[in-house]
């Protein structure tokens, strides 16, 4: 194991750490661990969870849904739950009437279709994504930390956003070749022309993807010390291998400190533990940092729990 924990981060300089892992492995603990350790060395730092049932506000003790909030205990973090019906509204807002002008442009249709696109399966996290964007790209914060969604849903979100992307290049190439029949039938509707729009978007997506894909994004992996947890990882970091995501970690969660084994219970779940540790170290402990994350004797919620896991997780920090 490391014994350095996540301080090689501070080194490193991340813009966006992405906590994933299957339900309960401890993303939300170690994400707002690992956000009030950088918001108290000074960056301007956000806390996002886009989990449909998010806990953030749970663990912080302050209601961050919906609307990014300052966290008063801890200067310099602010913190969002991301509610997916103000991002479609916010959606609907900024790309609406776009989406009206390319689809008016060819079909005889009217506003309503704005809504329909964006009651489509899967939209809202879609949207997610170009709202964590923004924020990247707006420059207000120094580093984003985002508690993603339970593996599957993460993972399905960025497949989506690789798809939207190919897609619209087709859709660029389809409307090139049925361009001059569809402007005999609408002579005049569109305000723009639709490839410079569609243009546009896939402009952003390729940005959104760009952003997942950058050297100063860094994923890890949360993980338990079990044969579920292991088998898990590895599916996990295929994926995000796939899309280009750089994994620096797999966080191994839970782990049964010796002086916590001394029961014979314990003493044997350690045992059980070590193995599957011991396969992680074998696997990823070349290519990325394996950091162990000791199962606190209490729960963890509220700022001052919160700093006991920030110990854990930066065992050199400066403040101490
Ligand atoms: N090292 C630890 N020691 C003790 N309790 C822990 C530890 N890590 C996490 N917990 C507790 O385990 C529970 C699950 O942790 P957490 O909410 O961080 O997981 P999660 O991966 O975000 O779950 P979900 O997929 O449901 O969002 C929480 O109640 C948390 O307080
Ligand atoms: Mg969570």
């Amino acid at each position: 194991m490391s014994a350095e924990g996540l301080s090689f981060l501070d080194e490193e300089k991340p813009r966006i750490v992405m906590f994933c892992g299957k339900g309960g492995v401890g993303k939300t603990t170690s994400a707002s661990a690992t956000a009030l350790h950088f918001a108290r060395g000074g960056l301007r730092t956000l806390l996002i969870s886009s989990d449909p049932t998010p806990s953030l506000s749970d663990i912080l003790e302050v209601d961050v849904r919906g609307e990014i909030t300052p966290i008063e205990a801890a200067p310099g973090l602010d913190a969002v739950e991301l509610d997916f019906d103000t991002v479609v509204e916010m959606w609907k807002e900024k790309f609406g009437k776009e989406v009206y002008e390319v689809i008016s442009s060819f079909l005889p249709v009217d506003e309503e279709i704005i809504e329909y696109v964006a009651n489509a399966p899967g939209i809202d996290q879609e949207f997610a994504l170009s709202y964590i964007y923004d924020l990247y790209a707006g420059g207000g914060y120094d580093v984003i930390v985002w508690d993603t969604a339970p593996a599957g849903g993460t993972l399905s979100l960025i497949n989506l956003q690789d798809k939207f992307y190919r897609h619209l290049g087709d859709a660029a190439r389809l409307y090139v070749r049925v361009r001059n029949a569809l402007e005999a039938l609408t002579r005049g509707r569109a305000k723009r022309d639709p490839l410079q729009i569609i243009a546009e978007w896939e402009k952003l997506s390729k940005s959104v993807l760009e952003m997942l894909k950058d050297k100063g994004t860094k994923a890890f992996l949360v993980t338990i010390p079990e044969a579920l947890g292991v088998n898990q990882t590895q599916r996990v970091a295929r994926e995000l291998a796939r899309y280009g995501i750089n994994v620096s970690g797999v966080i191994v969660n839970y782990v049964l400190t010796p002086e916590a084994a001394a029961s014979e219970f314990n003493r044997s779940r350690r045992e059980m533990q070590s193995k599957y540790i011991a396969a992680l170290e074998r696997q990823y402990g070349d290519e990325m940092h394996v950091v162990q994350m000791s199962l606190l004797p209490f729960e963890v919620k509220g700022i001052e729990a919160l700093d006991a896991v920030e110990k854990l997780l930066f065992p050199n920090r400066s403040s101490d």
